[in-house]
C-alpha cells in the first residue's frame, strides 16, 4: 500500500493534538478557537427545528441543490447587502462551512507546486486545506493595520513570473491575531490584485463579532473588478456544530465552484439551511448578535486586564476591537513552544505562535482565544502564564 504523495505531506494539526491535552477540566485552556457554550440559543433552535419540520417536513430532510437552499440565499444577499457587499442569485452558494470554501478554492485554482500568499501568522485550518494541493506559500507580515502592502507589492514584483492566482487574507479580527485591515489597506490590496491579475480570497468568520472601534467594510464591498472570493460563516453567529458557511464570488467562479462542490459533498445539509432560513427570516439572529457580543467584550476586556496587570515589561499584545484571539509576543529569547509543557504544568494552554507562521517566525509569540473561558477563569489563567514568563525572562 502506498499513499498519495498529498497523503504523504499531510501531519496531523498541531492544535488537535494540543487540545487533547487541553481537555483535563483543571486546565484553563486559551488554546481552543471554540466559541462559548453559553452562546449557542439552544432554546430557540429547539423551537425553530419543531416549526421547520412543520412548515418543511420531508423538504428539510431531502438534498437539496447544490448551490444550497434558494431561499436562504436570498435572505443572505439581502443580509450581504447591508455590508456592502451586492449579488446575485448566481453570485452566492451555501457551504459545509467556510472551511469548505477554502478547500474548494484550493481546488479549483491551485496545481500541484503554484505559489499562493498568506498573512504572517495565518489560519491553522487554511493551511490544512491549502496543504493538500501541494501549494508553496510566500508569507506576507502584518502590523497593526493588517497586511504590509509594501511586502506584498515587493513579494510579487520577485515571484511575478511564478504561478500564483490567490491572496488569502482574514482582514477582519484575524485568526490568530486578532488584528483588522484598515480600510485604506483594503483599497491598496484590491489595486495590488488587479495590477497583478490575482484574486483575493477575504475569509471573514469575525466581523460581526465587533466589541469596540468602528467598522470597515469588507474588501468584496469594494470589489469593481469581481476579483474577491467572499466567504462568510453561521459558525460564529449560530452555531459551528452547524457546518454551515456561504460564498460570493463572480458568476465564473461560482460555476467552478458548484461543479466542485458537488463532486466534495453533492449538497449541504439541506435541514440546517432550513433552520438558519428561520434564524434569518424572523430576524432571531439580530437578536443573537448582540448578546454573543455583550458576552465575549465582556471576556476580552477581562483578558486585557489581566494582561496589564500581570504581564511583565517587555510582552507585548494585540488589543482588538472583536473576534475571538489576540496575539502576545515575548521577549525574542524566548520559545513559547518549549514554554507550553511549563504552561501545562501549571494548568493553562495557549497555541504557539510558529504554528501559524509558514516563514518559520512566530516562536515568541502565542495565540491566546478568549471567548471560551468562563468569565471568572481567565484573570487566573494569565496569572498562571505571567508567573511562567516572569520566571523563564529571569
Ligand atoms: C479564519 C477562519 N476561517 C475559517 C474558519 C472555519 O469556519 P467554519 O466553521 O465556517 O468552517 C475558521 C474557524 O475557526 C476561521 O477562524
Amino acid at each position: 500500500m502506498e499513499y498519495a504523495d498529498r497523503t504523504k505531506k499531510m501531519k496531523a494539526s498541531e492544535i488537535r493534538e494540543l487540545l487533547k491535552i487541553t481537555q483535563n477540566p483543571e486546565i484553563i485552556s486559551f488554546a481552543g478557537g471554540l466559541p462559548s457554550p453559553h452562546s449557542f440559543p439552544v432554546k430557540m433552535i429547539e423551537k425553530i427545528t419543531d416549526s421547520v419540520l412543520e412548515r418543511h417536513g420531508a423538504q428539510a430532510l431531502q438534498y437539496g441543490p447544490t448551490e444550497g437552499l434558494k431561499e436562504l440565499r436570498e435572505l443572505l444577499i439581502k443580509r450581504m447587502k447591508k455590508k456592502g457587499i451586492k449579488c446575485e442569485m448566481d453570485e452566492i452558494i451555501i457551504t459545509t462551512g467556510s472551511q469548505q470554501v477554502l478547500d474548494l478554492t484550493a481546488k479549483i485554482f491551485f496545481n500541484v507546486g503554484d505559489y499562493l500568499i498568506v498573512e504572517c501568522p495565518t489560519y491553522l485550518g487554511a493551511l490544512a486545506a491549502f496543504n493538500a494541493y501541494q501549494p508553496n506559500y510566500i508569507p506576507v507580515s502584518m502590523d497593526d493595520d493588517g497586511m504590509k502592502m509594501d511586502e506584498l507589492e515587493r513579494k510579487l514584483e520577485e515571484n511575478k513570473n511564478k504561478p500564483l492566482d490567490i491572496i488569502y487574507t482574514v482582514p477582519t479580527f484575524q485568526n490568530p491575531s486578532g488584528v483588522t485591515m484598515s480600510l485604506e489597506r483594503r483599497k491598496r490590496i484590491l489595486k495590488i490584485a488587479k495590477k497583478y491579475k490575482l484574486i483575493i480570497l477575504e475569509d471573514d468568520p469575525y466581523s460581526e463579532l465587533r466589541y469596540s472601534g468602528r467598522s470597515v467594510p469588507p474588501i468584496k464591498s469594494l470589489d469593481k473588478d469581481g476579483i474577491v472570493i467572499y466567504t462568510g460563516t453561521f459558525s460564529k453567529i449560530l452555531s459551528p456544530g452547524f457546518r454551515l458557511g456561504w460564498l460570493i464570488a463572480n458568476k465564473e467562479i461560482i460555476k467552478k465552484m458548484i461543479i466542485a462542490k458537488q463532486g466534495a459533498d453533492l449538497c449541504t445539509n439541506t435541514f440546517v439551511e432550513w433552520i438558519a432560513e428561520e434564524y434569518l427570516r424572523y430576524g432571531l439572529v439580530d437578536k443573537q448578535i448582540p448578546k454573543i457580543r455583550k458576552m465575549y467584550k465582556k471576556k476580552r476586556d477581562i483578558m486585557l486586564k489581566a494582561l496589564e496587570k500581570y504581564f511583565p515589561k517587555g510582552t507585548k499584545w494585540t488589543k482588538p476591537d472583536g473576534g475571538m484571539f489576540l496575539w502576545v509576543t515575548l521577549p525574542g529569547h524566548l520559545d513559547t513552544k518549549e514554554m507550553f509543557q511549563e504552561a501545562i504544568k501549571e494548568k493553562v494552554a495557549y497555541v504557539h505562535g510558529a504554528a501559524f507562521c509558514v516563514d518559520g517566525k512566530g516562536h515568541d509569540s502565542m495565540r491566546l482565544n478568549f471567548s471560551n473561558a468562563e468569565d471568572n477563569k481567565i484573570d487566573v489563567g494569565i496569572k498562571r502564564l505571567a508567573k511562567i514568563i516572569k520566571k523563564l525572562m529571569k
